[in-house]
């Protein structure tokens, strides 16, 4: 069992959880991610370690609840416990001294770019940060990621903060502004990090992204999270979740979302789990 130590709103949706886990806190490194299951019948997701103190022995969650688990876990206060919750896991984030890197977050992805901004900075590299959310309300993690960036801009879908637009646009006016750029991470929905992808492709701009595929058991077994990358087929849960933005093959990844959001259902029972098996029950 693992107890929530603090509970706190964040943005619209959004709630930040301290969570006792010495274990996880103890290892735990930007990129990586846990699985928690809220209680015996709950399904499992997969959540960013967004943040971790190795003393204290807690991690720090930031989720968006959209929803069956992540409503329950919305509705889940400090002293609650969650049932299982199983990590660090996923490869950490490959982070060197490369110069400048501009760190890209996309709504909740905000909460997963903040430890690897933190470390960029924290190797010497001039960090960039641009954030893109739907609207005032959305924002959060500003402060901190002003803490470790030279700058921070914002772009909101409404104009109710930044610029308004897409962060995207934001990245083409660094680019067309003449700043060097040596590094670009992007994180976030699908379309935000093809359209990022596409554009440092084109500038050669050598990118990363951290995915979130559907996840069922995280241990590499059942499939579900499968993902082109080149030539090969890579499982997210294991082998990421980030990869070279340039090889990820986004229009079968955003195929696959999307048949999950129309079938409505996540098959995250052991029992049906197995090869060929891809979390979907398609009822
Ligand atoms: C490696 C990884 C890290 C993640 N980190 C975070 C995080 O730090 N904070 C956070 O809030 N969320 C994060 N997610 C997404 C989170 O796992 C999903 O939002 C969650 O599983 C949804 O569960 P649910 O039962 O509430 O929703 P469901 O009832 O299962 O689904 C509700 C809606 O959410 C969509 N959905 C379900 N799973 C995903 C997914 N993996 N990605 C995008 N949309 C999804 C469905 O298509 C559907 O429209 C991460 C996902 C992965 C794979
Ligand atoms: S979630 Fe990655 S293989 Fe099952």
């Amino acid at each position: 069992m693992f107890k929530i130590l603090e509970k706190e709103a964040v943005a619209h949706n959004v709630w930040k959880y301290v969570i006792a886990a010495s274990d996880v806190a103890k290892k735990a490194q930007p990129g990586q991610f846990v699985v928690l299951r809220l209680h015996e019948q709950g399904e499992r997701i997969p959540i960013s370690i967004s943040d971790w103190d190795r003393d204290a022995g807690t991690i720090t969650l930031i989720v968006q609840a959209v929803g069956h688990t992540t409503q329950q876990l919305a509705e889940m206060n400090a002293g609650d416990h969650i049932l299982d919750l199983l990590g660090p896991l996923g490869k950490p984030a490959v982070i060197e001294q490369v110069g400048t890197v501009a760190c890209i977050a996309g709504g909740v992805g905000t909460a997963i770019i903040y430890p690897e901004a933190r470390r960029h900075q924290e190797v010497g590299n001039r960090v960039l940060t641009l954030i893109g959310a739907r609207s005032r309300d959305h924002l959060f993690y500003q402060e901190e990621l002003a803490a470790i960036s030279e700058r921070v801009l914002v772009a909101t879908d409404d104009g109710s903060y930044g610029y308004k637009g897409f962060v995207t646009d934001l990245l083409r006016q660094l680019i067309d502004d003449g700043i060097h750029l040596d590094q670009v991470i992007a994180v976030g929905p699908i379309p935000m990090m093809q359209a990022v992808a596409e554009l440092t492709k084109r500038h050669d701009i050598k990118t990363i992204v951290s995915l979130n595929p559907i996840m069922v058991d995280g241990t590499g077994m059942c499939g579900a999270c499968r993902v082109r990358v080149g030539d090969e087929v890579k499982f997210c849960c294991i082998d990421g979740p980030e990869f070279d933005a340039h090889q990820v093959d986004f229009s079968s990844l955003l195929r696959r979302s999307q048949l999950y959001e129309r079938s409505g259902t996540s098959c995250n029972s052991t029992e049906n789990m197995g090869e060929g098996c891809d979390g979907q029950c398609h009822k």
